[in-house]
């Protein structure tokens, strides 16, 4: 089996509700398999559940590089949607590429809200930045537009134009994993099970796993996650 943990993942035995078991998918190995469930959980949730993705529309991902990124890139293209990324490097940017992305942006060197906009803007913006990138967001997406935030990496407070979200009839919405009760948790994974597992079943979505270390190095991976060299998941090991 592998988990959606409440929290507490760095040990040898956990405890979980049984709403929060999955299968290992067939094909993925026992430690790739741990890379799964917490990102599977937060994409499904939130581009389906909140934000109402659906074929044809263009999904805007923050970070495509990163453990959540990457996932969601997969996900959102087995879906149908056009994929719009953010990387702050070329190489992340052509990984994201491989994994379906159509727009890339390095928002080290191009504004992400022009190339955006230059494409007919984004229904929905899977977003992992928060305040910093709030006002960007708002004008970037389309009419009827979603924002849905999971991360604060640039911040939790920013301004907001009201006016900006009555004309294209905007909607925001700000969500975590962690602080959903155990029988939502329940319903989600639910929802992975049958939405998701399939697609890694037959391939379609691979666990992008960045590299694998021994518990013992579990330093040296938060270095490695704190400089950002990592495309995917750092997975920890016995
Ligand atoms: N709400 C929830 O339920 C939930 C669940 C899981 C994760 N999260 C959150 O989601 C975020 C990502 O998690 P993760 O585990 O996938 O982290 P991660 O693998 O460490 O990824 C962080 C990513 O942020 C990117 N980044 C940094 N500055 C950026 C910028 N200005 N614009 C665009 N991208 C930028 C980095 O890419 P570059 O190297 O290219 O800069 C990196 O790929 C975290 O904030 C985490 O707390 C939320």
């Amino acid at each position: 089996m592998c988990a959606l943990l409440t929290g507490g993942g760095y040990a040898e035995r956990v405890a979980v509700p049984v709403g929060q078991l999955l299968p290992v998918p067939r094909g993925v190995s026992l430690t790739d398999a741990a890379a799964l469930p917490e990102v599977a959980c937060t994409v499904w949730s939130n581009l389906v559940m909140v934000g109402g993705l659906r074929a044809g529309q263009t999904v805007l991902v923050h970070g495509g590089g990163s453990g959540v990124g990457t996932f969601a890139v997969q996900f959102a293209k087995a879906l149908g949607a056009r994929v719009a990324v953010t990387a702050g490097s070329e190489e992340k940017l052509a990984r994201c590429r491989d994994l379906g992305a159509e727009i890339t942006v390095n928002y080290r060197t191009q504004d992400f809200t022009e190339v955006l906009r230059a494409e007919g803007g984004a229904d929905l913006i899977l977003d992992i930045m928060g305040g910093s990138y709030l006002e960007g967001n708002l004008r970037s997406l389309a009419t009827n537009g979603r924002l849905v935030i999971i991360g604060l990496m640039g911040g939790g407070a920013a301004e907001i134009d009201l006016g900006r979200m009555l004309v294209k009839r905007l909607s925001v919405q700000a969500t975590t994993l962690r602080s959903r009760p155990a029988q939502e948790k329940a319903t989600i994974v639910s929802g992975v099970l049958e939405q998701v597992w399939p697609l890694v079943e037959e391939g379609t979505i691979r666990p992008v796993v960045d590299r694998a270390l021994s518990i013992e190095d579990a330093a040296e991976a938060h270095r490695v996650m704190e400089s950002s060299a990592h495309t995917g998941k750092i997975l920890l090991t016995r």
